[in-house]
């Protein structure tokens, strides 16, 4: 039986260099430093640091299952490790991500966000990580849907036996803490009822209808449910594997040519692109955006190494989506400070509006019905 490993890509933003747009560099390289000590102690088999904006993802391979405790203690460690570098360069909104005064066995719902899965490892195993930032875990609705459901973007789903028979998409709703999965083709109008609305029903996992197999997974920890209060945004990750009876790589990079509209941005109040980007331009500059994603590929190998990654978003395929996106947060920003490049009232709960309906509550008279 091939070996099964477990990929787990833990992220949190430890503080921006300058402002929320990005990590400095000797910030970055405690991450690297303790994810060699992780290597060479054994505790990973392999390990990456990745980067989007201000948010570090420690993408690591291991054998020891989902939810491991030794691997999120380390996860915690580095980037309190990370905040203390962060604090002595006065690095903004140090420790951001870091909700928790001390580690409670799982970096769930202490801010860190996370996406783990473990599967067998083919002889050939490509694997796409994205990152995404100045936005939310439902940012990965669309992008999902298109690549395990829609045979505009994947003709895998028609025309490769393998995948003809269907995903499988497991649902969490954030809000009520539940969870739902449906069957695609044929749910698809029940999912995409929910999935619409990405603030609330995000995809957490994607599996093959046919065998079970894993395909995708996500984070979905949201930082002011968490908190109660704003404090920045969730800035999510994803792996999703792909070829042989999963979509091929072109399919699973292909849904990001739109450059869809996601919330975040600035004060992760606002709705703009998410702009495919290379390494390169991976930092949310103007209004602190516009919001975006890059994608890290590896041929994972049975011995469960990582490899050399590939920027995979910063190919020429996708300057249009990049000239569309510039071209949208141009028009969105017009709106300035009115919707829907404004979030909606029900998302905006954590900024000011309780405060000033609060302040202002006796001044609002009633408007008696009927009247014209
Ligand atoms: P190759 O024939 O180059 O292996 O490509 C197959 C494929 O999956 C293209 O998407
Ligand atoms: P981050 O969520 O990336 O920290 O951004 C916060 C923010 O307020 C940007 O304007
Ligand atoms: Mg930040
Ligand atoms: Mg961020």
């Amino acid at each position: 039986m091939a070996r099964e490993i477990t990929l787990s890509v833990i992220k949190a933003d430890i503080g921006g260099w300058v402002g929320h747009s990005s990590v400095h560099p000797e910030v970055s390289a405690v991450a690297e430093g303790r994810l060699e000590e992780a290597i060479s102690s054994g505790l990973v088999l392999d390990a990456r640091r990745g980067r989007v904006g201000d948010d570090t993802a420690l993408i690591m391979t291991h054998e020891k299952g989902i939810d491991d405790e030794a691997i999120h203690e380390f996860s915690w460690d580095t980037f309190i490790t990370m905040t203390e570098k962060a604090r002595q360069l006065g690095q903004y909104g140090a420790g951001q991500d870091l909700l928790s005064d001390s580690f409670s066995g799982n970096v769930r719902g202490m801010g860190p966000g996370c996406a783990e899965m473990t599967f067998e490892v083919r002889p050939s195993e490509p694997v796409i990580i994205f990152l995404a930032d100045k936005t939310e875990p439902g940012a990965w609705n669309l992008p999902l849907y298109k690549m395990f459901a829609d045979p505009f973007n994947t003709i895998g789903l028609v025309i490769d036996p393998n995948m003809h028979g269907g995903f499988l998409f497991e649902v969490h709703d954030l809000m009520e803490h539940k969870k739902v999965t449906f069957k695609t083709p044929e749910e698809i109008y029940d999912l995409l009822v929910f999935i619409g609305a990405p603030a609330r029903y995000v995809i957490k996992y994607v599996y093959r209808a046919s065998d079970g197999v894993v395909a995708a997974a996500t984070s979905t920890q949201r930082l002011s449910l968490i908190a109660g209060r704003y404090v920045g945004k969730d800035d999510p990750v994803m792996i999703v594997r792909s070829q042989s009876g999963l979509p091929a790589v072109g399919e699973v990079v292909e849904p990001f040519s739109l450059a869809h509209t996601v919330a975040g941005w600035m004060r992760g109040s606002h709705h703009g692109p998410l702009m495919p980007v290379s390494w390169d331009n991976d930092t949310p500059t103007r209004f602190d955006g516009p919001p975006r994603v890059v994608g890290y590929g590896f041929q994972i190998t049975t011995d469960g190494k990582l490899g050399e990654p590939r920027d995979m978003l910063g190919d020429v395929s996708f300057d249009n989506a990049r000239r569309r996106a510039l071209q949208a947060a141009d028009y969105l920003r017009m709106h300035g400070p009115f919707e829907p490049h404004r979030l909606s009232l029900d998302e905006m709960e954590y900024t000011t509006m309780p405060q000033v309906q609060e302040r202002l509550a006796e001044r609002f008279e009633d408007v008696p019905e009927g009247s014209c």
